[in-house]
């Protein structure tokens, strides 16, 4: 067999920037808003915070490190360093990306379609009827199509002039729009009662189980983690990352981008007195209250809301290139095909899995929950135990390229021990509420 060399990264930069990219993206602004609403506010915040460190970022160093170790595509990666008994987490990784990419292309559909519609006509009256056409039927599965096509044609391009140069270029662009939002929202009437809804901590909530799941779950899901998407990423890089750097610097950054989001998102909403509208806890709230707002402020608010939506469009994007990623460079590691023909051929399947959620709301909030409070937590679990308890020795590959690190033991014992028990009893806790998600739909 041809020995082909293994793509990689062009540098520390374009590394960074794409996992910040992955990382990055609806979960950030879309999920965190909705769910910081639905959950008390400031409480979410801090739960949220505090699962990021405790089992966000132990998770998100074993994910690199059994990437970069093995250099391979998730199941071959598990396989080289534990064996055949490995390979179905491998496959729970590749079908959730599956299930992932297929309904959070229909979101990116109508973040598509809104900053469209932004560009050529406004936002006008009537945020929630509008949304209820747009949302679903032929025009959302029509978006989604069109948002899958790029991200296809994208991932077909390759890792180093695909993904990572989309990155290069968007990332930063990101950056500088949700600040730039977040500042104009300081000068709105009625901020201030948008941050203290923000900020303002309900204690009584920091004790609920259902605050604890949710807020979990959003810690995976925003950092990508649970499916090997940050494994192969990982994957691409040499031995001399500095791994656990790399790790806080994608964690610190995408808190970051959340945690600013919500400063541009709460304001915008209290300014124009449509809290009451965020408490629905439907998954369109963002779709539905934003436009309002924007409708009412006028040429002001077309311009906000195009570069509002376009933020949340890149930011979709550069997260989706990661999900496809994970099943393309599968394939092209299973059955030795060419990037292109993975590309079309995964993304095609999955832009078909897309159509129950592009035709319902409800069936699209249903497999997010099933894929966060399921199958993200079950994914990470198993990691968290194989490279706590499986893999040969865990503490050489995180080393190599961090070598004095002193507190590798405490990332160990947090894989061994914490991170599995936590994430064991949140998933049991779970279940139930998951089983109901699922029969309502019947
Ligand atoms: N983290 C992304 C977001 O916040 C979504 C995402 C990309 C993702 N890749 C993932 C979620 C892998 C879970 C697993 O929008």
């Amino acid at each position: 067999m041809a020995i082909q060399r293994r793509e990689q990264w062009s540098g520390r930069l374009g590394f960074v920037l794409a996992a910040v990219g992955s990382a990055v993206g609806l979960g950030n602004m879309w999920r965190f808003s909705y769910l910081t609403a639905e959950n008390g506010g400031a409480a979410f915040v801090l739960l949220y915070v505090a699962m990021t460190a405790l089992i966000g970022l132990p998770v998100l160093l074993a994910e690199f490190t059994v990437g970069r170790g093995a250099r391979k595509s998730p199941i071959q990666a598990l396989v080289h360093f534990g064996g055949t008994a490995w390979r179905p987490l491998g496959a729970l990784f590749v079908a959730s990306g599956f299930l992932i990419l297929s309904y959070y292309s229909v979101i990116a559909g109508w973040t598509l379609r809104y900053s469209l519609v932004a560009l050529v006509q406004g936002f006008g009256p009537q945020a929630a009827e509008r949304f209820g056409e747009v949302a679903t039927g032929w025009d959302a599965f029509g978006f989604h199509l069109g948002f899958m096509a790029i991200t296809i044609a994208i991932v077909a391009g390759g890792v180093r002039k695909g993904i990572e140069r989309t990155a290069l270029i968007v990332m930063p662009t990101l950056f500088v729009v949700v600040a730039g939002i977040a500042l104009y929202a300081v000068t709105l009437d009625g901020a201030a009662a948008g941050y203290r809804y923000y900020l303002q901590t309900d204690f009584g909530k920091l004790l609920s189980f259902e605050v604890l799941h949710q807020a979990t779950g959003q810690a995976f899901f925003s950092l990508s983690l649970g499916m090997g998407a940050m494994l192969t990423f990982a994957s691409y890089l040499s031995r001399e990352h500095h791994l656990p750097n790399e790790s806080l610097v994608v964690g610190g950054a995408d808190f970051g981008v959340a945690f600013v989001a919500g400063l541009m998102v709460f304001p915008l909403i209290f300014a124009l007195g449509l809290s009451q509208e965020v408490g629905e806890s439907t998954v369109g709230a963002l779709f539905i209250t934003l436009p309002t707002a924007f409708g009412e402020m006028g040429m002001a608010g077309r311009v906000v809301g195009f570069v509002f939506f376009v933020a949340l469009l890149v930011g979709a994007l550069t997260s989706a290139l990661s999900l496809l990623e994970v099943v393309v460079s599968s394939a092209i590691d299973a059955f030795g095909w060419p990037r292109m023909r993975a590309a079309l051929v995964a993304g095609a399947l999955i832009a078909l899995l897309g159509v129950p959620s592009a035709w319902s709301t409800d069936i699209l909030g249903v497999f997010d929950g099933i894929a966060n409070n399921v199958l993200l937590i079950t994914g990470a679990l198993v990691l968290s135990i194989f490279v706590g308890w499986f893999m040969p020795d865990p503490m050489a590959e995180v080393s190599a390229g961090a070598e004095g690190v002193r507190w590798f033991f405490l990332w160990r014992t947090l894989l061994r021990f914490v991170v599995p028990i936590v994430l064991g009893v949140i998933l049991v806790l779970g279940l139930p509420d998951t089983f109901v998600s699922i029969a309502s739909l019947f």
